[in-house]
């Protein structure tokens, strides 16, 4: 007896095991679709069509949850012939405590006549504590395992990851054969991490530690080299891809031309080349943009005239959001028109709105006040921490211009908050500010944008001198661009777009 025979012996049983579980999973399914069929009172059975959507923190109430919800209520007014599975983890949730929790959280209505849920018990593997070393690999292999705990329960017809699981989508084309889609929110890893690390920057993943030290450094370029190589093989699966930003679609667009002939060549000369049949046949070349919808419908209310000499931030005082920013910035204005300081007509006033989470944020409040005092603007700077719903939609029926200084905001819903109130926006030239949201609407502007305290300073100066006409003329413009862009129809058509449809089995 030889090791080799054992090996060999061994392989062939995993294999074994691993077909055998792909048969018992595949031939069970059409009784589990009944089943689920018989547990919705469904009539008309042999018309149904099955939709997984992959979301197993679909009880959180955030952003992403918003996307999903707002999908699925799409399919459920258009496709009454769909049945809508969520794959979650949130065990300890009922299907009637979800949906009352989507109700008042979104205020959107679900039927519970075509929507199913699968709970999965095997969450925590994709939680960060469950590798606290290799996470990004971690939660990768995990999210494959919860995949196979999902299909082993219920496998659709087609498949769509809402929340960033691309390795997902080898186990279900390997065990259900189906199309898979996606909408991204973030790419898992991106090319400038990857680059980050080829050029030894301190980053928050990337410790001092190992930058200093070539051969761990080496070691993770290494790591993150074949994890892209994968990522990118896994995204190129999808029969299509929506993204929420223009920043990640350029992300994710460069990750699905992302080539690597090392990794290309070695997997060609051993038995990993196997691997290689598990790629898709049709490449994907790029996503395409679907913004998630805000609710506006309170903003778009307000009336546009008469709005106090206010300029209005609505942001968490979180070091990124750049609050020091805008103090300067303000400080610059009242600078070059002192008459702006003074009390009267013309006066302007900063107002600072947003949250506080906990010790370093309140710090931060303190240290900002500090900055007021010493820049000697402190009497017409507000802070109001902790706002409610009310009082912040208050402060944007109010003002007049609204302030964002943060650089490369991925997005930016204040601004899209401040556009729907009728509120000007002034922010900073760059990431979805600039590039998604206040761009040109017919070829006129809908806002302002500046890099520095002086080019910020002038871009309040030219909107708190606007002739009457044009002012009310550009607050209609923001509202109306940022209601449309950003509304439910939008996204229904950027679904419709994305060809979402001709994956279904016919
Ligand atoms: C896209 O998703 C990311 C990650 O959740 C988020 O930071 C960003 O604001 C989102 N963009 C939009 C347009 O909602
Ligand atoms: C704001 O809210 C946070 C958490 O909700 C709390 O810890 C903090 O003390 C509050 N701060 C103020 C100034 O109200
Ligand atoms: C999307 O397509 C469905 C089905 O074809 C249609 O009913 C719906 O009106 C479309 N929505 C938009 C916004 O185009």
């Amino acid at each position: 007896m030889n090791v080799l025979a054992v090996a060999t012996g061994l392989v062939w049983l995993l294999l074994y095991s691993v077909f055998s579980a792909i048969r018992r999973i595949r031939s069970g399914n059409a009784d589990r679709k009944k089943a689920v069929l018989y547990e919705l009172k469904t009539t008309d059975t042999h018309k149904k069509k099955f939709v997984g959507f992959f979301h197993p923190y679909c009880n959180a109430g955030g952003g992403g949850e918003r996307v999903l919800w707002t999908a699925i209520s799409m399919l459920q007014r258009d496709e009454p012939d769909i049945i809508s599975i969520v794959y979650s983890g949130d065990v300890d949730a009922t299907k009637e405590q979800i949906l009352s929790k989507v109700k008042t959280r979104f205020d959107i209505d679900l039927s519970p006549q075509t929507l199913h849920f699968v709970f999965l018990n095997s969450r925590h593997l994709v939680e960060d504590s469950a590798w606290p070393r290799f996470t990004l690999l971690g939660q990768s292999l995990g999210s494959m395992y919860l995949a196979w705990e999902a299909m082993s329960k219920l496998m659709p017809d087609l498949f769509i990851d809402t929340m960033g699981y691309a390795f997902t989508f080898h186990v279900v084309r390997l065990l259900g054969n189906a199309p898979v889609g996606a909408y991204v929110h973030y790419p898992t890893i991106s090319t400038d991490m990857l680059e980050r690390v080829r050029s030894r920057k301190k980053w928050h993943t990337n410790s001092d530690a190992i930058s200093s030290s070539d051969v761990l450094s080496k070691g993770k370029l290494l790591y993150y080299r074949v994890f892209m190589y994968y990522y990118a093989n896994s995204l190129r699966q999808a029969s299509f891809l929506m993204v929420n930003s223009s920043w990640t679609k350029n992300h994710v667009d460069s990750i699905l031309q992302h080539t690597d002939h090392l990794l290309d060549t070695l997997h060609m000369c051993t038995p990993l080349v196997l691997l290689r049949f598990l790629r898709p046949s049709q490449t994907l070349k790029s996503a395409r943009i679907v913004y998630p919808p805000c609710d506006t419908r309170e903003m778009a209310k307000f009336t546009l005239e008469g709005r106090e000499r206010v300029i209005l931030s609505l942001a968490q005082f979180r070091p990124e959001k750049d609050h020091a920013a805008q103090l300067h910035a303000f400080h610059r204005l009242l600078v070059s028109h002192p008459e702006y300081g003074k009390p009267g007509e013309a006066h302007v006033q900063l107002v600072l709105v947003g949250g506080s989470r906990n010790a370093e944020d309140a710090a931060r409040v303190e240290g900002l006040k500090a900055l007021a005092k010493e820049l000697g603007i402190e009497e017409h700077v507000e802070f109001v921490v902790n706002a409610s719903f009310p009082v912040m939609l208050n402060w944007l029926s109010r003002a007049s211009i609204g302030l964002s200084t943060m650089v490369d905001e991925h997005f930016g819903i204040n601004v899209v908050e401040f556009m729907a109130a009728g509120v000007i926006p002034v922010t900073h030239a760059s990431g979805g500010p600039l590039n998604d949201i206040v761009v040109p609407f017919n070829g006129e502007p809908t806002g302002y944008h500046a890099t520095s305290p002086e080019t910020f300073a002038e871009a309040f100066h030219t909107v708190l001198t606007l002739p009457p006409g044009e002012d009310l003329a550009l607050r209609q413009r923001a509202r109306t661009w940022a209601v449309q862009r950003f509304s439910e129809e939008e996204f229904e058509n950027g679904w419709n777009e994305s060809g979402w449809r001709k994956w279904l089995p016919s």
